[in-house]
């Protein structure tokens, strides 16, 4: 305050320059005034200028660090294109992946921009989990001074929206952290809104961080990523399809597809562990049952193409949103729409059971073609796990694809979207539009030394296959152990033969099956993991990678108690003990899991 009061009396001043002086240094806090009288002190040292202005003002040092939890690559595009916007405006800037940084770290920051998203019923995304835990248990300390703010990404389909988002807020907050910006909790269609709120929060950032070299780092995920094929979600290659086999029985109560698809004249490479993008085209028969609801004849101009094209490339027809539901009600004159409207947990029933087709049969509303495309979401294509290597299949990729099939009230089947896409709508030869979605959280170990434990009930087998085909190319020898589980030995064993013929060759040294429902009881994978607790601790002691794939909200939860209780267990440890356990195993990148 001192300082400021002392200005205008400061002779070897004009007024203009008195008055500029007075109003930008009027912006400043205590702790920024001592930092500008040592700069301006320095600066009269060294007899140079400062540097002219670049529109970014000069203030207390420091430097930004975005940091992204992302598991399908939106949160990691979103803090690239920040990084770029920051580095514009000349910010020191660093972006890493949750997954590769270290908690204690956040004391030493002094901006830091969070883009997350969530999953599960609403929780963290795997590379996430660790920081978000080591901050909700208050192990990172106390973080006064250091400015933040977070963009959450989500899905409005789901009842917890954006909830990992709200939750970093809140736990940077608690901390003591200073919140610089607004969050930010952004739909599927999240593009627009994530570039305004990243200028805004760059904005907020740079009026207390001075501007640095141009000396950011990236993480070696980053670098990677722009090494990869020019083909991506935006713009995807077009393959063929090859294959489209049913590999459950006939008695099975699932139907799941082995696809291949090829890749030829691409460059497309993948990893082990990735996932396949699969863009897709809405089924004719549901856009016409839609168009007619509608009071629609599909011919409407649209600026980008007519309205039945604009609904069967473009636009989400079998993902149900909230917003629909409370849309509707307001363009309609029926009185129990809008009551159930009203109501969160009634609409939050009817996402999780209906498609939009089900919700405009049980309240009809005709539509103009701009209010129906209004209350419609961007089409998003569906990833699937990687089920093959490259070293073994070369230019193809395969999937293993469940068919989601499920029934209405009324009797009517539902499919979903993709999945039928690929299994019933995509004749062998025809064209599909694909990207690779690249996880380096879910990867072998490097050296092939390594014991591999897989747990992949299930389509969550996907990856194993691909590790296999991968550690059969390297020769690797260390030992790998895999547990299988789904409903019948007999209709429903994925890939059966395959792994018989690993388990012969010496390549799978361990097979625990679990067919939930060849006997009176369930069995699950778990149950084979605390069946096999002593040798499974062995295994670990011994440096072995613990891999999980498939149903993330019962099977992936299951299979992480009974892991805790097996290192408790045999590892004679208490609960505390076992959770710390885990948490080394997967800061160390030997606990991964690709759960959906
Ligand atoms: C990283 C990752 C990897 C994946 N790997 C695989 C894989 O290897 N194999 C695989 O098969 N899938 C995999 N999936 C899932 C896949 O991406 C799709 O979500 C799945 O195929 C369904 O998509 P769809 O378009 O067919 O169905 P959608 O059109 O998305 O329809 C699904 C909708 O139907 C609803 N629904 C589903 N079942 C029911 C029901 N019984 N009753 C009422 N409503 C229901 C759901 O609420 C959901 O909104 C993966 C997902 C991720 C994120
Ligand atoms: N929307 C849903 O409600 C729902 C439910 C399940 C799966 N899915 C999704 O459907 C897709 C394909 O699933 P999928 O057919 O490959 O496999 P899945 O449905 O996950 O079933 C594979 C095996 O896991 C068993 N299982 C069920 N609950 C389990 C638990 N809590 N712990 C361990 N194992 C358990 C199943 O047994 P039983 O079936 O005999 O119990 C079955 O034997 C995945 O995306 C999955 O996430 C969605
Ligand atoms: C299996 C699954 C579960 C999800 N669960 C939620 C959820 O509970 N709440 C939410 O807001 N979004 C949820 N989402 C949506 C994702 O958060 C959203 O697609 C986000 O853009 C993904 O970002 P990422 O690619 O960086 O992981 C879920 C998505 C998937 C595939």
């Amino acid at each position: 305050m001192q300082l400021k009061d002392s200005l205008t009396n400061l002779a070897p001043l004009s007024d203009e320059q008195q008055r500029q002086l007075n109003q930008a240094l009027s912006t400043l806090n205590t702790q920024q005034l001592v930092w500008v009288s040592g700069y301006l002190y320095g600066l009269s040292q060294s007899g140079s200028q400062p540097a002219a202005a670049s529109g970014t003002p000069a203030a207390p040092g420091g430097s930004l660090t975005i940091l992204y939890g992302s598991q399908t690559g939106n949160a990691k595009g979103v803090a690239s294109a920040i990084k770029a916007q920051a580095e514009a405006r000349g910010l020191p800037v660093t972006l890493t992946s949750m997954a590769d940084y270290k908690p204690k770290q956040l004391k030493k920051e002094t901006h830091l921009l969070v883009v997350v998203s969530t999953y599960g019923e609403g929780e963290p995304p795997e590379s996430a989990v660790d920081l978000f835990e080591q901050l909700k248990k208050g192990k990172v300390g106390k973080l006064e001074g250091l400015k933040f703010a977070v963009l959450g990404l989500g899905d409005s389909s789901y009842e917890f929206f954006c909830q990992t988002g709200k939750d970093f807020d809140g736990l940077l907050t608690k901390a003591g952290a200073d919140r610089v910006h607004e969050l930010a909790s952004l739909d599927v269609d999240y593009q627009e809104a994530a570039k305004a709120w990243g200028e805004q929060a760059v904005n907020a950032i740079a009026t207390t961080l001075s501007a640095g070299s141009a000396s950011s780092s990236v993480t070696s995920a980053v670098q990677q990523a722009v090494g990869h094929s020019q083909y991506d979600k935006a713009n995807p290659f077009p393959a063929r399809l090859s294959l489209n086999q049913k590999i459950t029985g006939r008695d099975s109560a699932k139907d799941i597809r082995h696809v291949e698809i090829s890749l030829e004249a691409s460059g497309i490479t993948y990893q082990p562990g990735d996932a396949l993008g699969v863009w897709f085209d809405n089924d004719a028969d549901l856009v016409g049952e839609v168009l007619a609801l509608a009071g629609r004849s599909g011919d409407e101009a649209t600026a980008h193409g007519s309205l039945r094209e604009v609904l069967t490339r473009h636009l989400e027809l079998t993902r149900l949103h909230g917003g629909f539901i409370t849309g509707l009600a307001e363009l309609s004159d029926n009185a129990a729409l809008k009551d159930l409207a009203g109501d969160k947990a009634q609409v939050n029933a009817l996402v999780a059971s209906a498609q939009v087709v089900d919700v405009l049969k049980r309240f009809p509303t005709p539509l103009s073609a701009e209010q129906l495309i209004g209350l419609l979401r961007p089409l998003t294509p569906r990833l699937y796990s990687i089920a093959s290597a490259q070293s073994e299949v070369e230019e193809e990729v395969h999937l293993t694809v469940a068919v989601v099939r499920y029934p209405q009230e009324d009797g009517t089947v539902r499919s979903g979207a993709a999945s039928s896409y690929l299994a019933d709508r995509l004749a062998e030869d025809a064209e599909v539009r694909v990207f690779v979605e690249h996880n380096d959280n879910f990867r072998l170990p490097a050296n092939p030394d390594t014991p591999v434990i897989m747990v992949g009930p299930g389509t969550g087998i996907a990856p194993f296959r691909a590790f296999m085909q991968e550690r059969e190319a390297q020769d690797a020898s260390g030992k790998n152990w895999l547990f299988f589980g789904n409903p019948h030995f007999t209709q429903d064993f994925l890939y059966q033969l395959e792994w018989q013929r690993y388990v012969k060759s010496g390549l799978l040294s361990k097979v625990s099956l679990a067919f939930s429902r060849d006997q009176a009881n369930k069995i699950y994978v778990q149950d084979r993991l605390r069946e096999a607790g002593l040798e499974l601790y062995q295994w670990l002691e011994a440096g072995a990678h613990f891999y999980v794939c498939g149903d993330a909200n019962h099977m992936a939860k299951d299979v992480q108690e009974a892991l805790l209780d097996v290192i408790a267990e045999h590892g004679h440890k208490s609960r505390e003990e076992a959770e710390e356990y885990l948490s080394e195993l997967r800061r160390a990148k030997r606990y991964q899991r690709d759960v959906y």
